[in-house]
């Protein structure tokens, strides 16, 4: 089958490239940035992803320069155009005056080639501190931006083209248009489905799993389930067998239900182990994030070596399975040169001893959410479990934020009243919240307060302000429109860890929102709807608040907050009010990023 190599420079959008390429039906593969070019000789074409660092930095990551002669059309994006230019000879600066995040506008020079198509003016997205500040020999420039003049270049006789900006994410409008004259250019073959990843993943995994059986982890959520019964056809039921650990921090009555539901389809070699205590105790008296999801990670193992000990399994014959997509690899820094945004449960560290003694088995490791959608319903499982809203496998403990001090001292009054004094004249007060999570900004992790606003203002409004207050202060990472009250006159931090009643208390306000988004019909329009407590009682000696985060996406690794009818907001507010325990409602109206999905 005719393939392109994207050659993955640590950027957190480079497996986009290679799920965009898919998407236009041709197989693409993730490659080491180090490949050697005799190894990229059947490849009709090759992509240079973006990434965190500098091309002049001694250690950054270097493409080989043997590749230029290979005759196939090569695509810089980013990090990967600065390096083409940079290998060719051109200069390549920081220059802080040239820096751009977000929306951008590029004067198109020449609509050919990559361009072919284009109009005069396109909107693009940007996310770079260094800038190309010469044309190579041979080159062209095709298109500029206000602080960029060589944002675009081509040299038409050899086929190699470099974009600033990143032309694999949706806010580029016309990214995909731009792909696909990249595909033309490489004279590429379309023959990539869903249907063929299916039909090739099952030769791999016999190939892989040989003679040996797969001890798998199920969630009931959409990845594991379909990784289930990708290994099921591939290996058989008596090969495969499948476990679901009841952390306690699962949903309300969700043990049943997926119990239900795993058995419904047809999976009957399953094990429902209940180790809840198991995960409270552990968890006792932890606070700082990683340290939680590290804990959740490992226990996974644990009660699985428990489980295979009781059932007199020889570890030696059995393989594990997991879910594993790829957006829980990129972010946990699974790729060489990417950074760590969060460990995800299922990447932590004694996994990744498993991975290289070749004991693990992730058939959708490669796939991105809406690709492993796909996978279920060709596979023939129900609608209703292949578009469930995606649940992590931590559940609610990276939902359910603790505090290690009872007060907090409030470093932020400055900021505060500087922000107050800008939003003074929208009728708007603003609040710096003495917590703190997690957020993903330029290709890095980050772990800084959110900002609450209050007054009455849209949601479009709080879009823009949000996205210019975070990228105007450092020390803020999310910015919340407060539900309830409408004043906050004292904040007191608990000083409090994950315990059951607390997730009890999570599960009640959850299930609120839960049953509250299938009464209205608001299922399909939200990608996913976290429901986050917080270690905050508003207004009140004792008690805790919650954080609704609905989003919108499709991969997981770019997301938008999803714009609820306001008077929707109010009847959930209202209903959220009579779950005793709770002082205060908030809505998250960050996008990802510079906000995680999640707020762990
Ligand atoms: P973030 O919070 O990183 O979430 O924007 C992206 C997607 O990944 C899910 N998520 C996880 N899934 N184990 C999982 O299986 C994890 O540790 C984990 N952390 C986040 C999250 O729910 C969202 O869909």
């Amino acid at each position: 089958m005719d393939k392109i190599a994207v050659l993955d420079f640590g950027g957190q959008y480079a497996h986009l490239i290679a799920n965009r390429v898919r998407r236009l039906n041709v197989y693409s593969e993730i490659l080491d940035p180090e490949t050697k070019a005799e190894d990229l000789k059947d490849y009709k074409g090759i992509i240079f992803s973006g990434g965190p660092e500098s091309v002049y930095d001694a250690n950054s990551p270097k493409a080989d320069d043997a590749i230029l002669n290979l005759g196939v059309p090569i695509l810089g994006i980013c990090y990967g155009h600065q390096l083409l230019a940079h290998m060719q000879g051109a200069e390549v600066k920081h220059e802080p005056d040239s820096r751009e995040y977000g929306l951008a506008e590029v004067e198109v020079k020449k609509a050919e080639g990559l361009f072919a198509g284009l109009d005069s003016k396109e909107q693009v997205w940007m996310s770079h501190g260094d800038s190309v500040m010469e044309l190579p020999p041979g080159y062209e420039v095709i298109g500029s931006t206000r602080s960029g003049e060589w944002a675009a270049l081509a040299n038409f006789e050899k086929n190699f083209y470099g974009t600033q900006f990143h032309l694999e994410v949706t806010h580029t409008e016309h990214g995909m248009k731009m792909l696909e004259n990249f595909l033309d250019l490489c004279q590429v073959k379309r023959e990539w489905s869903i249907e063929k990843f299916i039909e090739e993943e099952i030769e791999v995994v016999k190939k892989k799993v040989q003679d040996k059986k797969v001890f798998m982890l199920v969630s009931g959520g959409v990845d594991s389930t379909v990784a289930f019964v990708l290994l099921d056809k591939a290996l058989g039921s008596d090969r495969v067998y499948g476990l679901f650990v009841d952390t306690g921090l699962l949903r309300k009555n969700e043990r049943q239900q997926v119990e239900e539901s795993l058995k419904g389809a047809g999976f009957e070699n399953l094990h429902v182990a209940d180790a809840s205590e198991m995960y409270f105790q552990a968890l006792n008296g932890i606070y700082d994030p990683e340290a939680k999801r590290k804990i959740i990670g490992d226990l996974f193992l644990k009660v699985q070596a428990n489980v295979s000990e009781e059932l007199g399994l020889n570890p030696d014959d059995w393989l594990l399975g997991q879910g594993t997509i790829y957006p829980d690899t990129i972010e946990s820094g699974g790729t060489r040169h990417a950074a760590v945004i969060k460990t995800h449960h299922n990447r932590v560290a004694r996994i990744e001893e498993l991975l290289k003694q070749g004991k693990l088995i992730e058939p959708l490791a490669q796939l991105y959410k809406d690709e492993v959608r796909a996978v279920g319903e060709k596979l023939g499982l129900s609608k209703s479990l292949v578009w469930r809203h995606p649940f992590p496998g931590p559940g609610l403990g990276v939902r359910c934020l603790c505090a290690q001090e009872e007060k907090y001292p409030h470093n932020h009054t400055l900021l505060e009243n500087k922000i107050n004094e800008e939003l003074k004249e929208k009728g708007l007060q603003a609040y710096i919240l003495p917590i703190q999570s997690v957020g993903v900004q330029g290709d890095f992790r980050t772990y800084r307060n959110p900002l609450v606003i209050h007054g009455d203002v849209s949601f479009d409004e709080m879009d823009a302000i949000a996205t210019d207050v975070i990228n105007r202060n450092d020390e803020l990472n999310r910015v919340l429109w407060m539900c309830y009250p409408s004043k906050i006159e004292e904040m007191n931090v608990q000083k409090v860890f994950m315990t059951r009643e607390r997730v009890e208390l999570l599960q009640e306000a959850d299930a609120v929102v839960n049953d509250f988004i299938v009464e209205k019909g608001l299922l399909q329009d939200i990608w996913q709807f976290p429901t986050v407590l917080i270690p905050l009682s508003i207004n009140r000696e004792f008690g805790e608040a919650i954080v609704l985060r609905p989003v919108q996406s499709t991969e997981a690794m770019t997301a938008s907050f999803y714009k609820m009818n306001m008077d929707l907001v109010s009847e959930l507010t209202e209903r959220l009010m009579k779950v005793e325990g709770i002082t205060g409602v908030f809505y998250d109206v960050t996008n990802k990023p510079p906000g995680t999905i999640e707020w762990e």
